[in-house]
């Protein structure tokens, strides 16, 4: 990751002051909590593939820039958000904003970084980004709202879940492709391309997020493990067991999401490990990955496409 990074390096800086600039506010608290989350890092990927698209079509300018702080803060609100909807308590090696501060304040800011991100856009004075972006976002809410909906279901089809993980992870990539080609200077169709990119590499990069709540670490990931089972979420890994397990690895996964409960987790992943459900997960990811890969063939060689393809190895394997 480092050395993908290193290929925009002065533009990533840039990004990362503008996001600090842009988290001012007059409200202690808005800064506060906004500081508490933007601080602890993050891998800062989306903003990555704004800086890469752009740099891969030209040079990287100062607008696409300020659409990549949009991206990151875009992504920071829904984690704000999402970490109170699922009760998460540690997030990028911390506790969660609302484990510190509590629910009411972390959605509040939550808005605060949404709203941030269109006056930011505005600014941009792009009606196709603001167009397509009021459009992503609400996808995101919908994304989101379809999976709450979907928790405790045990019924969940495997084109459900690729629905929901679209919606909720996926289309936020393309947006950060998308918009990097609406502001630098190319054709509809490597506009398409780069948006096909974002959106292939989002759905891989959900499909390890799910495999690594079964299999990673805590330490690892920043996150806890097990969350998805505690929340009921009908994830990939769990529909292939109700696809393909014994009947009692059927009836103990079907259980533990109806239940909501995390209380067997131990053994719902021994059934996932038996069954090969990683490897179905992976596999299925890996499959996303290549799609990805191979919309780059639009762009021309060079380190910046060097780098897309990297970052598209990347968020299959990894463990963070
Ligand atoms: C977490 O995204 C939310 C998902 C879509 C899985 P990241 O794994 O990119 O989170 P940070 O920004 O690096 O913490
Ligand atoms: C995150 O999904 C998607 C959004 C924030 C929109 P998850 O709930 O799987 O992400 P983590 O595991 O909490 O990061
Ligand atoms: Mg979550
Ligand atoms: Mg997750």
């Amino acid at each position: 990751m480092q050395q993908i990074r290193a290929s925009v390096a002065g533009e990533f800086e840039q990004v990362n002051q503008l996001i600090i600039e842009q988290l001012h506010s007059d409200v202690p608290l808005v800064e506060n909590i906004g500081h508490y989350i933007v601080d602890a890092g993050g891998k800062r990927l989306r903003p990555l593939l704004v800086l890469l698209c752009a740099a891969a079509l030209g040079d990287c300018r100062q607008r696409q820039i300020t659409f990549a702080a949009v991206i990151e803060f875009i992504h920071t609100a829904t984690l704000l958000h999402d970490d109170v909807v699922d009760l998460s308590t540690l997030r990028r090696g911390r506790p969660t904003a609302n484990a510190a501060f509590g629910n009411a304040p972390s959605v509040l800011v939550g808005d605060f970084l949404y709203t941030r991100a269109f006056q930011l856009m505005v600014a941009l004075d792009n009606p196709d980004i603001l167009r397509y972006m009021a459009d992503t976002t609400n996808t995101i809410a919908e994304g989101e709202v379809l999976q709450l909906s979907r928790a405790g279901n045990a019924d969940t089809a495997e084109a459900d879940y690729l629905d929901i993980i679209t919606r909720k992870t996926a289309v936020l990539f393309a947006a950060a492709c998308h918009g990097a080609a609406c502001l630098g200077d190319t054709s509809a169709a490597v506009r398409e391309q780069l948006t096909s990119y974002g959106l292939h590499l989002g759905i891989a990069f959900q499909l390890v997020d799910d495999v690594l709540d079964y299999e990673g670490s805590s330490e690892t990931m920043g996150k806890n493990v097990g969350d998805d089972l505690a929340e009921g979420k009908p994830t990939l890994p769990l529909i292939h067991v109700l696809n393909h397990g014994e009947a009692r690895e059927q009836a103990l996964v079907r259980d533990a999401i109806t239940r909501k409960s995390a209380d067997q987790l131990a053994e719902v992943v021994a059934a996932v490990q038996r069954t090969g459900a990683l490897d179905y997960c992976r596999t299925l990811a890996a499959a996303h990955r290549n799609k990805a890969l191979a919309t780059l063939d639009c762009l021309t060689e060079g380190p910046a496409r060097k780098a897309l393809q990297d970052l598209a190895l990347l968020s299959v394997d990894r463990n963070h």
